[in-house]
């Protein structure tokens, strides 16, 4: 018995290989050709949000860009990048933004422990705690959902605010914006928004800070 555990991944991708080529002989074959996704996926590193799978799409299907805490930040090159390849060259229809309920990064940002390098990049989710703490009701776990559910929110305005989509929605092009959220305890994917495809769409869906209730956010 290998002891190695990187073994058990590659006597998997045997399997894999051998399932998908049993059921489409030219599965992998037409992948080669090239890929033609209709989703940009931008979800959490947690290892309970794989994108594939919770969506139901195969290889091929979604580009996907994950980090912690499924941020978008216009200073960051790595997301920026992936979106503007995504938006220029793929041409895909939908960017989804995917938060997650139970999500760590969320939970560090809203806490009052430190945890290094990694509150740099929680800072948003921080501030937008802050900015609607009034609002986020009184249990801890229903305030973990309402701030997981505004920094999608916002993660869908930082990328309204984007060049590349502002050039793109300029010239009449795609894509639109969505944000959802998922909930690892039960697998369920709720829709916050879809279908944005201006600055002025994504802004009008941030709820008022001085507001007295916060607007519950799940369309169905
Ligand atoms: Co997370």
């Amino acid at each position: 018995m290998s002891t190695d555990p990187i073994d058990r991944l590659l006597a998997q991708n045997k399997t894999w290989v051998a399932s998908a080529t049993a059921k489409d002989p030219q599965f992998f074959e037409r992948l080669a050709h090239g890929q033609t996704p209709e989703y940009l996926f931008i979800g959490c590193s947690d290892s309970r949000v794989p994108a594939n799978a919770l969506t139901g799409t195969g290889p091929g299907e979604m580009f996907v860009h994950r980090n912690i805490a499924n941020q978008f930040h216009l200073h960051d090159l790595n997301s920026l990048a992936v979106v503007q390849y995504a938006v220029d060259v793929l041409d895909v229809s939908s960017i989804i933004v995917v938060g997650h309920y139970g999500c760590g990064g969320v939970k560090a940002a809203n806490g009052l422990h430190s945890y290094g390098l990694v509150d740099h990049w929680l800072g948003e989710i921080r501030d937008l705690g802050e900015r609607y703490q009034a609002l986020l009701g009184t249990g801890e776990e229903e305030r973990h959902h309402r701030l997981v559910e505004l920094s999608v929110l916002q993660q869908v305005v930082n990328l309204s605010l984007c060049p590349v989509l502002r050039t793109a929605w300029k010239k009449g092009r795609r894509p639109t914006l969505a944000g959802l959220v998922y909930d690892v305890a039960d697998g369920a994917l709720h829709k916050l928004v879809s279908g944005l495809s201006s600055v002025e769409q994504a802004q009008a869906v941030m709820p008022d800070p001085k507001a007295k209730v916060l607007p519950k956010l799940f369309k169905d």
